[in-house]
């Protein structure tokens, strides 16, 4: 057996493995925090992405991200974290799913789409601000961001197919 397939059996076979399969309750509680989470992160991020569109340019960029960005990180936090459970209660077939892992990858490049707008085009904001049609870079940013969390979304829930 590969490294890996062992580290699956001894997830799977971990004691929140065991809780997530043995438990009438846990699952069902883990999965709907897991729905949840990705509602509100996708949910904010999308809201933010369509006022990165040009869509109600009266509201001030800078202050619609102070307002969504924490709820973003904290459900991220939630989604991660009841993820991980959902994957330790079935591991050894859920880490061999080619969809798991294209999921992780979007992610990980929705992540990085995001991360590249914080750290070059965050600071170009007052230029834009309010009543202005956000530069076509930032409007690509955006595009990218709902086009990946979109497909996120979708593996996710072909997981339990693949
Ligand atoms: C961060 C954004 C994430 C989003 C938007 C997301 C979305 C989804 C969706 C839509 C489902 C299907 C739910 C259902 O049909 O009931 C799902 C299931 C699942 N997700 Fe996520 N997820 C995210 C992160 C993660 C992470 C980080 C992990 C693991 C490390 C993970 C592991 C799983 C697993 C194992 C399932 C259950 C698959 C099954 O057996 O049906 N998810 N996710």
């Amino acid at each position: 057996m590969s490294a890996w397939a062992t580290w699956l059996t001894w997830l799977e076979d971990s004691p929140p493995g065991l809780a997530m399969r043995q438990s009438p309750w846990l699952y069902p509680v883990v999965e709907i925090t897991h729905i949840l989470g990705f509602v509100i992160l996708v949910g904010a991020v999308v809201m933010f992405d369509l006022r990165l569109l040009g869509l109600s340019r009266k509201i001030p960029v800078a202050a619609l991200a102070e307002h969504l960005l924490p709820w973003a990180h904290l459900s991220f936090a939630l989604v991660a974290l009841s993820g991980v459970m959902l994957f330790a209660s079935d591991a050894r077939a859920i880490g061999v799913s080619p969809v798991f892992y294209l999921k992780l990858a979007l992610i990980a490049a929705a992540g990085f789409n995001a991360a590249a707008f914080h750290i070059w085009f965050l600071k170009s904001v007052p230029a834009w601000e309010q009543n202005t049609t956000p530069p076509p870079v930032v409007r690509a940013i955006a595009v990218f961001s709902v086009v990946l969390w979109v497909a996120v979304i979708a593996c996710g829930r072909l997981i339990a197919y693949f």
